[in-house]
């Protein structure tokens, strides 16, 4: 069995790098629904369905374990996935998200005030805000929804890119620490940096969650021994486009990358 990752595009072939990269010997089947994105922009009918038929094709791939990079996703759908999808479709599998582990890793740092810069829809649905405060109620926590960044990051057009981080950096007010809310954002780290007073700390998520997905095996023996380890690396998308090709091959310069016919 596999470890599958999930996103809607190319922002989930960095946390696959920085899974790969903490755990090689495993098995993965990364898949992008880059025929469907921007999902942050979608409903959340339309999130749920194009995640459950994402779990159901990462399911018919052998995944044991799936991590849904994308924190649009994990918002909208993973409480449902994990309560009511599994349960009746897949009881042996286990659906992780990636809100969780980001909120652990920026309380875990110093200072006091969190930013949020992400998606529209998780913007929307608080998930951050509210995990946040399970931990500390009395959290001060800015969110930005920066809904131009994702399609300008899938377009190549990383001039304008770096135009709206530094815009979007500038609507928070006072922050210690600013969670790159979104699979994507990890390509953009930079234009963030720049834009943003020396003393802000980035959270991103492909600086964490290898070790978070490590820590959870360790904790998980149960599953952990379900996985195969070949180091059989499989990347599939349901629409490949140029850049998309040109991106893979620069995190991954020996593995191609598949197109399947795309489930919606
Ligand atoms: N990768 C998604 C996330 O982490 C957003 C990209 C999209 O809008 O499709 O939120």
């Amino acid at each position: 069995m596999k470890i599958g990752i999930f996103d809607s595009g190319l922002g989930g072939l960095v946390i696959t790098k920085a899974c790969i990269k903490a755990l090689p010997e495993y098995d993965y089947v990364y898949y992008g629904d880059t025929k469907n994105l921007p999902y942050g922009e979608k409903t959340s009918g339309q999130i749920l369905s194009l995640t459950i038929e994402a779990m159901k094709f990462l399911i018919s791939q052998k995944c044991a374990l799936i991590i849904i990079a994308c924190n649009t996703a994990t918002s909208i759908a993973l409480r449902y996935l994990q309560q009511r999808f599994l349960p009746a479709y897949a009881p042996d599998v286990k659906i992780l998200g990636v809100v969780i582990p980001t909120v652990e890793a920026a309380t875990a740092v110093n200072g006091k005030r969190i930013g949020v810069v992400a998606t529209s829809v998780t913007v929307q649905s608080h998930i951050y805000e509210a995990e946040l405060r399970k931990i500390n109620p009395d959290l001060p926590v800015e969110e930005v929804a920066a809904p131009k960044l994702v399609p300008a990051i899938e377009n190549n057009d990383f001039a304008v890119a770096e135009k709206l981080a530094a815009e979007y950096a500038s609507e928070f007010h006072e922050i210690d620490n600013l969670i790159l809310g979104c699979t994507h954002y990890p390509l953009v780290k930079e234009f963030f940096r720049k834009a943003l007073p020396d003393n802000v700390n980035i959270i991103s998520q492909d600086e964490l969650i290898g070790a978070k997905l490590q820590d959870y095996l360790e904790r998980h023996l149960e599953i952990d021994i379900t996985l195969s380890r070949n180091h059989d690396y499989r990347f599939l998308v349901s629409d490949l486009n140029e850049h998309y090709q040109k991106v893979a091959a620069s995190l991954f310069p020996d593995i191609p990358v598949c197109e399947i016919e795309a489930h919606a």
